[in-house]
């Protein structure tokens, strides 16, 4: 397995916070080795508009701390044409660009799988690819974290912290939903760390009416404990329950007045806060510094080594069999598992077909009353 020597790198999809340590940990680890480095801008659309440059050390240098990514991002649908990938390959054809890592998530793996496939590339220049998961929503299979969700969910936390001074302040209850497209990971896990009163989150599969129902049953009880100051409540819904949230409390607010007629209605009105791209941004934790700057390492070191079609993984939550996977030997958190198999596997937890998948969608089921402390 030849190293690859000229190894381009580039950041795809929705940005994450530590896609600039994994950047800067390439950049840095590559030039340790002897290859060089090339930044792609934009993603796959940088690429293909053959926006590829030479990265040295100090062009990283103050990268570490900053949120976003320093090669910008975009999300690029023509990528799933063959001819387009063609036109990729060229470019990093004429760059002599032998080996990439591409950092991002679902869709932007799938991407460099195709790019680097050995039926489309023909008897064109060889391609090594790794990816490195990033997404704040901490949708990829087969890695214990994606960059950017330790931060994400911190930032969750921070507002939530905020919301509730006012909400408690006010006896009002909060309906507030997180980012995460068909993940409910963000909203399961910032809810414990918030201590909020109800999480509400795809996986789950219920419907509306039973969210509503779930809502209003929390605020009622909530409404009857002794202690203004534990008055308020905190509902925190992932964006893939697919209602909007105004609806959402529009629904909510009229049952309250129908199942409590006497109250006051301005008293019981709930309040919506959409957090949005917030939870996207920021200084990344120092917990996504080291995730990217360690996958980084693993990644380059991958390529070096001649390896390819895999992802570096950040301690998966299982002892993967070694078709699957193996540990790397650079860094025993991490692994380098294989691509397609990854992709398998986000879907079937995407889907809510794999074991993770089934656990995430009970996990509250038998201890929803005990949020309600
Ligand atoms: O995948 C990351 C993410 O932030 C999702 O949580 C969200 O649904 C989506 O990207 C938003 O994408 P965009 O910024 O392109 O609207």
């Amino acid at each position: 397995m030849a190293p690859c020597q000229r190894i381009g790198i580039l950041t795809s999809g929705g940005d994450a916070p530590g896609m600039n340590a994994a950047i800067r940990g390439a950049t840095l680890v590559g030039q340790a080795l002897g290859a060089e480095i090339f930044g792609i801008e934009r993603g796959y659309r940088g690429l293909l508009d053959d926006a590829v440059a030479r990265l040295a050390p100090q062009d990283v240098a103050h990268i570490l701390r900053e949120g976003g990514t320093m090669l910008g991002s975009a999300r690029c649908k023509e990528f799933h044409d063959r001819a387009v990938r063609d036109r990729a390959r060229a470019v990093l054809g004429k760059h002599g660009i032998d080996g990439l890592i591409v950092i991002g998530g679902n869709g932007s793996l799938t991407g460099a799988l195709h790019l680097a496939d050995p039926a489309e590339i023909g008897s064109g220049p060889p391609l090594k690819v790794i990816g490195i998961p990033a997404s704040i929503d901490n949708d990829l299979a087969l890695t214990g974290l994606s960059i950017g969700v330790d931060t994400a969910m911190n930032t969750i936390v921070e507002a939530c912290d905020k919301i509730a001074d006012t909400a408690t302040a006010h006896d009002r209850t909060f309906i507030i939903e997180v980012m995460g497209r068909d993940c409910g990971y963000l909203a399961m896990t910032s809810a414990i760390a918030v201590g909020a009163d109800l999480a509400l989150f795809p996986e789950a599969g219920k419907g509306v009416d039973e969210a509503v129902e779930q809502i209003v049953a929390t605020v009622l009880a909530v409404r009857a404990r002794q202690s203004r100051k534990a008055r308020r409540v905190i509902v925190i819904k992932a964006e893939g329950v697919s209602i909007p949230v105004d609806q959402l409390k529009a629904r909510v607010d009229a049952r309250l007045l129908e199942l409590t007629p006497d109250a006051d209605p301005a008293g019981i009105e709930t309040r919506v806060t959409v957090l949005g791209h917030v939870v996207r941004g920021g200084r990344p934790s120092a917990m996504d510094r080291l995730i990217g700057s360690r996958l980084a390492n693993v990644a380059v070191r991958a390529l070096r080594a001649g390896d390819s079609h895999k992802m570096a993984a950040w301690m998966p939550p299982v002892v993967l069999p070694e078709a699957i996977g193996t540990r790397s030997a650079a860094d025993p958190y991490c692994w380098l598992v294989d691509l397609s198999a990854v992709l398998v596997e986000t879907e079937n937890l995407l889907k809510g077909r794999s074991p993770l998948a089934r656990w995430r969608a009970g996990a509250f089921d038998d201890i929803g009353d005990a949020l309600l402390l």
